[in-house]
C-alpha cells in the first residue's frame, strides 16, 4: 500500500510541472475549425522490426519504439503534424490541483531542424517548418517499470496537409497497453516494509558473468584483453537502505564502481550504516573477475534477519562509460518463509554520471547529472550496442542466483515485535543453547561485514585471540593451489569461533581510528594451501 502511495506521489510530482488536460492540438494555421475526414491517406503506427504492430499494442516499460506518421499517397504529403502523449482518460477527467498524472513515457524528436516541442502541451512534439512531408519518426520511451497494472498511455496525432484540410481521429491516434509480464530481470518479490519471520537465514550470492563477443557481437570491445568485472559489492540491509534505485541519482560509491572499478568508496558507505535495527548488516563483497576469466562465478555468503531482510548488489563493466550489472532491493522474507532459491538475468544499468553510448565510447560528463536508468535498450542510436532491440531479445549480461543456505530461529524472546506483549500462556519455543549458537558460526562467514561492531567504542583498540583458519579457497575456484585465512578482531568480542570471509578480509582496513599503538597490527593471516583435485572428482 505504501509504495503503491509513494509510486503515485512520485509520479504525481514528477509530472505535475503545470496544468494537464486535453491538448488541443488544432493547427495555428488552420482556416477551417474541424477536422477533415481522413480517407485513408494519413496514419500513425508504431514500428518494430520494420513493420507497424498491429492489433492490440501491448509496450515493455523502459523501452524506445519508434512512431512514424506517413501519408499513404505521395502526391498528398502533409505540412505540419503535433504529436502527444496522454492519458487515455484525459477527455472525460476533471484534473484537481495535485491530483495523480499518469507517467506517459517520454516523446524523443531526432531531428531538430523537423521537429520540436511543443510550447502549447505537454508530452508533445509538432513540426518546427511547414515543409511538405510525407513521413516522420518520432521516439517514445515507454513508461518506466512500475507497480501501475493497466497502465496505458493514448499517442494521438494530428496532421495539416495545407491550411485548409486537417486530420484526426482514427489511424491517427492509437492507445498502448502495458505488458504486466515483469521485466525479467525484477526481483520475484516487492521489497515489503516489515518482515514478521522469527529466524535469521543465510545465504549464497553467485554472480556468473555471461558477457561475451558471441552473446553481445554488436561493438564488443575491441581489446578483449581489458574486459572485467568489478568486485561484486552489496549488501543485506533493511527497507530505509539504498544502494542504489532506478530513477534516482547514484551516490558516489556507485559512480565510482560505475565509472573506475572501484568499490572503497561504496564498501565504506555499506559499512557505515551498519546498524542492529535498520541500515545494513552483511557487506557482500565478490571475487572481481577480469578477462579471461569473466565466466567464473563471483560468490558471497550474507546474512539476513527480519529488520535486514532484503539485498542489493552492484558489479562495475570495464570498459563502459559508467554501466553497471546488479539488482536491487532484492526481498528474501515472503510469507512462507525465507526464499530458498532464486535466478535472475542481469542487464546494464547507467549509473547517469557519464555520457557515451556504447562500451568503448569516449565518455564525457553528465550534466546535470542524470538519474539512474536502463542503459538505452532499443536505442535508435546506431552506435549503441543494443540499436533496434528489444529488452526480451537482449541476451543476459550475466545471471545472478541466490541461495538460502541456513534458517536459524531465533529465541522468542528476540522475537516479540516492540509494544507487541506475548500472548500469556502461549507456547514457548524451546530456548536455543549457548554452544548451538556457537556452533552456527560458520567459518566461511563474512564476519567483517556485520553489523555489531562498534567503531567508536574506546575497548575495540585491543586485539581478540585468532579465529579458526578458513576452508582451502583454490585459486582457480574448484581445485588446485588456494589459500586461507584467519582473522581476529580489534574490540572486545567474546565470540571465538567467528572468522572473517577470505573475500572481504584480502582488503580488510582498521576498524578503529581511535587505538593508538597497534594501528598497524595485522587483522588477518594468509596461508597456502591445496586442494586435491582427484578427491574432488571422486566425490561428484
Ligand atoms: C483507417 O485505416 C483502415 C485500414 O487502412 C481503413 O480501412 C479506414 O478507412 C481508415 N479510416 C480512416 C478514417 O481513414
Ligand atoms: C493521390 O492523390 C492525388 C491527388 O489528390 C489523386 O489524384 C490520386 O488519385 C491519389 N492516388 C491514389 C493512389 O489514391
Ligand atoms: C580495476 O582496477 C584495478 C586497479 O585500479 C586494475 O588493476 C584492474 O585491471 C582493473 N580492472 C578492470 C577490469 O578494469
Ligand atoms: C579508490 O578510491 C578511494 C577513495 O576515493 C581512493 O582512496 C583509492 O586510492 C582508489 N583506489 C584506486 C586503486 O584508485
Amino acid at each position: 500500500m505504501y509504495i503503491k502511495w509513494l509510486l503515485i506521489l512520485l509520479t504525481a510530482v514528477r509530472l505535475a510541472r503545470g496544468q494537464p488536460g486535453r491538448c488541443d492540438q488544432t493547427p495555428p494555421m488552420a482556416a477551417a475549425t474541424a477536422a477533415s475526414e481522413n480517407k485513408d491517406i494519413y496514419h500513425l503506427n508504431i514500428i518494430q522490426n520494420d513493420r507497424p504492430m498491429e492489433g492490440k499494442i501491448h509496450y515493455t516499460p523502459d523501452q524506445t519504439y519508434v512512431l512514424k506518421i506517413t501519408t499513404s499517397n505521395l502526391t498528398r504529403p502533409f505540412k505540419w503534424f503535433m504529436m502527444t502523449a496522454e492519458d487515455p482518460d484525459v477527455d472525460d477527467k476533471i484534473y484537481e490541483f495535485g491530483a495523480k498524472t499518469l507517467d506517459v513515457g517520454v516523446l524523443k524528436t531526432l531531428d531538430s531542424s523537423e521537429t520540436r516541442y511543443s510550447e502549447r502541451c505537454f508530452n508533445s512534439v509538432e513540426a518546427a517548418k511547414s515543409t511538405d512531408k510525407s513521413d516522420i519518426e518520432i521516439h517514445w520511451v515507454s513508461p518506466k517499470q512500475s507497480e501501475v497494472k493497466d497502465h496505458k498511455v493514448r499517442i494521438r496525432v494530428t496532421v495539416a496537409e495545407n491550411n485548409e484540410a486537417w486530420y484526426e481521429g482514427e489511424n491517427l491516434t492509437l492507445v498502448l497497453y502495458k505488458d504486466n509480464k515483469k521485466s525479467p530481470d525484477s526481483p520475484p518479490y516487492p521489497p515489503r516494509k516489515t518482515c514478521n519471520l522469527c529466524s535469521e537465514a543465510r545465504y549464497e550470492v553467485i554472480f556468473n558473468g555471461k558477457w561475451s563477443r558471441v552473446a553481445h557481437p554488436r561493438f564488443y570491445p575491441s581489446k578483449p584483453d581489458e574486459n572485467g568485472y568489478s568486485h561484486m559489492i552489496g549488501a543485506s540491509h533493511g527497507y530505509d537502505y539504498y544502494l542504489w534505485l532506478q530513477g534516482s541519482s547514484a551516490g558516489m560509491g556507485i559512480k565510482d564502481l560505475a565509472e573506475t572499478n572501484n568499490t572503497t568508496l561504496l564498501e565504506d558507505d555499506i559499512i557505515a550504516n551498519m546498524k542492529e535495527k535498520s541500515g545494513t548488516r552483511t557487506l557482500i563483497r565478490g571475487k572481481r573477475r577480469h578477462h579471461p576469466h569473466m565466466a567464473k562465478p563471483s560468490h558471497a555468503l550474507f546474512r539476513v534477519d527480519r529488520y535486514h531482510h532484503m539485498f542489493s548488489i552492484a558489479v562495475g563493466m570495464r570498459p563502459s562509460p559508467d554501466w553497471f550489472l546488479g539488482t536491487s532491493r532484492f526481498e528474501l522474507c515472503t510469507d512462507h518463509g525465507w526464499l530458498l532459491e532464486s535466478e535472475r538475468p542481469m542487464y546494464p544499468w547507467d549509473a547517469g554520471t557519464m555520457n557515451g553510448v556504447s562500451y568503448e565510447s569516449e565518455p564525457t560528463l553528465t550534466k546535470p547529472v542524470d538519474t539512474i536508468e536502463r542503459v538505452e535498450i532499443g536505442s535508435f542510436n546506431k552506435d549503441s550496442p543494443f540499436y533496434q532491440m528489444n529488452l526480451n531479445d537482449l541476451k543476459a549480461f550475466a545471471m545472478l542466483t541466490v541461495r538460502r543456505l541456513d534458517v536459524y530461529p531465533l529465541p522468542n524472546s528476540e522475537c516479540t515485535v516492540e509494544g507487541e506483549e506475548q500472548q500469556p500462556g502461549e507456547v514457548e519455543e524451546e530456548p536455543v543453547e549457548e554452544g548451538d549458537k556457537e556452533d552456527e558460526e560458520e567459518p566461511e562467514e563474512p564476519v567483517v561485514g556485520e553489523s555489531r561492531l562498534n567503531l567508536n567504542d574506546p575497548t575495540s583498540c585491543s586485539l581478540s585471540e585468532w579465529g579458526s583458519w578458513s576452508p582451502c579457497t583454490p585459486v582457480d575456484d574448484v581445485c588446485g593451489d588456494g589459500f586461507r585465512t584467519r582473522a581476529r578482531y580489534r574490540g572486545d568480542r567474546t565470540t571465538k569461533h567467528e572468522s572473517f570471509d577470505y573475500q572481504v578480509t584480502q582488503q580488510a582496513r582498521p576498524l578503529s581510528t581511535n587505538c593508538e599503538g597497534d594501528q598497524d597490527a595485522k587483522l588477518v593471516e594468509y596461508q597456502n594451501c591445496f586442494v586435491d583435485c582427484y578427491k574432488i572428482a571422486r566425490l561428484q
